[in-house]
């Protein structure tokens, strides 16, 4: 192997630990599970995305560590080692394929996000919010999105954070990063959640949370607890086929997925929770949709005593997680371009940066300059959302769970998984069974 392009290890679990969960834990915990809990009505809601977390994101998370540690290579290149090694069809390395055009383009549109967060970790610390009305935070949200030089200056200062982490190395710059990063996250939504016990609303919001009312549910609400556990999980992009091949192989893969989505789990239950007590307590409902998390707080914050405190604690907290994601979004890219033309870290990344940062400056003008063009229906923004979340991603963990459910020896992965003979025949049948059909079906509803 080329020196240029030699490829790093974890010191220790415990830092793959960090590192997937920072990845895991995202946006996708503390703004989208909260508004789509809220938008499908709550415990009944919950209660399907605990069972789909369970039953079939930590399978599929496993098979992606599996596939990524054995073949201890760029995703695609993974795949296409243990196909040659047992005479199986070489495409199969179109999961991988798939997994790092998918992390490609969602990197464009979480940046933009992602730099969002930044501006609003911005406005916290200037006391913005304090004691504005709902006109005047709408102000603020239409201010931001519809001023070109703001979207995407923020846009670009954090494509640079993330890229600069990922230029570093696993070593000297996920790892290093991540182990800041994820235990201060979990210190301020400590910090929130305590606060959150001494609210007016805090029983409300455990009881929206955990009171499971089926009538509320709709078939739609199932569909989406199913692609979220996916996408929470970061599975689909070559994230965790990459993270894994930095895996040492004593490490039992079983365990190590079963924590880090508890760990996942338990930030989208507890930033949940944080955020319904704000909201209910000031007389606000969850039910806003994605404006939660920047329309919602935001506003009651302005009203609480100490709100602005809080709000700056919260935005920390939620640039933090984006940023950790943001950065497990650009290795399964970078780690593919530098095995596939052979070129240093430095420059995969700075072409992945340079090239998602383009197509994220269209995605962030889609809210203003740029909103009249549209792509089957959607903005640029939602039409890079739709595509990743409603296809590419199914699409690779299709093929990853066909691959480990069909084709890939049994003997194998029940080795590198370390399970005994009852449990590795569950995991065979979720894989073999259970998941290509419920993505199936999500799939086909997602056109119909
Ligand atoms: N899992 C992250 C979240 O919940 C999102 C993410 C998706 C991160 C895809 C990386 C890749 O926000």
């Amino acid at each position: 192997m080329s020196t240029l392009t030699a490829r790093g290890q974890w010191s220790s679990r415990f830092t793959f630990i960090l590192a997937a969960t920072g990845s895991a834990v995202g946006l996708g915990n503390i703004w989208k599970f909260p508004y789509i809990t809220g938008e499908y009505g709550g415990g009944a809601f919950v209660l399907v995305y605990l069972c789909c977390i369970a039953l079939l994101g930590i399978p599929m998370l496993m098979a992606e560590i599996m596939i990524g540690r054995t073949g201890d290579s760029s995703p695609s290149n993974s795949f296409r080692k243990l196909a040659k090694v047992d005479g199986l069809n070489k495409h199969w390395s179109a999961a991988g394929t798939f997994g790092v055009v998918a992390a490609f383009l969602v990197l464009t549109f979480y940046s933009v996000i992602g730099g969002w967060s930044i501006a609003y970790l911005g406005y916290s610390l200037q006391g913005l919010f304090i004691g504005r009305d709902i006109a005047g935070i709408d102000t603020i949200f239409s201010d931001l999105i519809s001023s070109p030089l703001a979207v995407v200056g923020w846009h670009t200062l954090f494509m640079l954070l993330a890229v600069s982490v990922v230029a570093r190395g696993v070593n000297r710059g996920i790892e290093k990063t991540v182990t800041v990063l994820m235990p201060a996250m979990f210190v301020l939504l400590i910090i929130l959640v305590i606060y959150a016990t001494t609210t007016p609303g805090f029983d409300q919001s455990v009881s929206f949370l955990f009171s499971f009312d089926f009538s509320k549910l709709t078939a739609e609400g199932i569909l989406q607890a199913l692609g979220h556990a996916f996408f929470t999980l970061s599975l689909g992009l070559g994230i965790m086929l990459a993270y894994g091949s930095y895996l040492g192989k004593d490490v039992s893969i079983a365990r190590t997925a079963i924590i880090v989505s508890v760990l996942d789990t338990l930030v989208a239950l507890l930033a949940g929770i944080v955020i319904f007590s704000v909201a209910f307590s000031n007389n606000l409902t969850p039910g806003a949709g994605p404006g939660l998390v920047f329309q919602t707080l935001p506003l009651a914050f302005g009203k609480m005593p100490a709100g602005q405190l809080l709000s700056i604690f919260f935005f920390f907290m939620l640039f933090f997680a984006a940023w950790s994601s943001a950065i497990s979004i650009t290795e399964p890219c970078v780690a593919q371009l530098m095995q596939r033309f052979n070129i240093s870290r430095q420059r995969a990344s700075v072409l992945i940066g340079g090239s998602a940062w383009l197509i994220g400056v269209l995605a962030a003008l889609s809210f203003s300059a740029l909103s009249h063009i549209n792509i089957i229906g959607l903005s640029i923004f939602d039409f890079l959302d739709y595509i990743t979340t409603n296809i590419l991603i199914p699409l690779g963990c299709m093929i990853t769970a066909l691959f480990c459910g069909w084709a890939f020896p049994k003997e194998k992965s029940q080795k590198a998984l370390g399970l005994s003979d009852k449990q590795h025949r569950l995991w065979i049948l979720i894989l073999r069974y259970i998941t290509p059909m419920l993505i199936s079906i999500v799939f086909i509803s997602n056109f119909v």
